[in-house]
């Protein structure tokens, strides 16, 4: 298995992977997600990912095969926060039969070397509230809760 970054030949096999993410995370957690949306829009998302300097788009590798991928993004300074150069760890999926053999990990520590390379300071991720596993991923990776988002219907 190799982690390596994303190349415009991947970008099926990432935008699967995010179809996959989609459905399997928000797509049973947000009942207004429209988990077709990487389906219609996934090519030219990702597609521009692959090739943005400011995004690092990367694929786990197994043979031929794409077993995983992960998206982080530099995010836009922030007048509030002066002292931080933030980035976001957008999305990560390893597929099911690949998961809990530090695949997840290596993407991770790619993706925060990436960052330091970029001056980063700080990396950030959202995740539902019920994704507890990939909580426990994160936390074990040194993330740690900040805030906490919460909606209300007004309809
Ligand atoms: C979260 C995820 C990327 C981790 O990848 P991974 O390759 O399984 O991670 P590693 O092997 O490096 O680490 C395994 C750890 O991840 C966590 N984990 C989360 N979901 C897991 C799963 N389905 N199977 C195994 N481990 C899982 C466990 O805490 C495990 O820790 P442990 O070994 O102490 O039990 C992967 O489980 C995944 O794709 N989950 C579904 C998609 C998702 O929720 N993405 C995050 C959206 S915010």
């Amino acid at each position: 298995m190799t982690v390596r970054p994303a190349v415009p030949d991947d970008l099926d096999a990432v935008v699967a992977s995010a179809v996959g993410l989609f459905a399997e995370d928000a797509g049973t957690r947000d009942p207004l997600m429209d988990v077709s949306w990487p389906v219609r829009e996934g090519h030219e998302y990702y597609g521009s990912a692959i090739t943005d300097p400011d995004v690092l788009c990367l694929v786990a590798v197994s043979g031929d095969q794409v077993i995983g991928h992960l998206i982080g993004r530099l995010k836009r300074p922030n007048p509030t926060r002066p002292t931080v150069v933030g980035a976001e760890l957008e999305s990560v999926r390893v597929d099911p039969a690949h998961r809990g053999s530090g695949i997840g990990a290596e993407l991770d520590a790619a993706f925060v070397e990436w960052a330091r390379g970029r001056g980063v300071t700080e990396v950030s991720v959202h995740a539902f509230a019920s994704n507890t596993s990939a909580i426990r991923f994160y936390e074990a990776h040194g993330y740690v809760p900040s805030s906490l988002q919460l909606n209300r219907d007004i309809t």
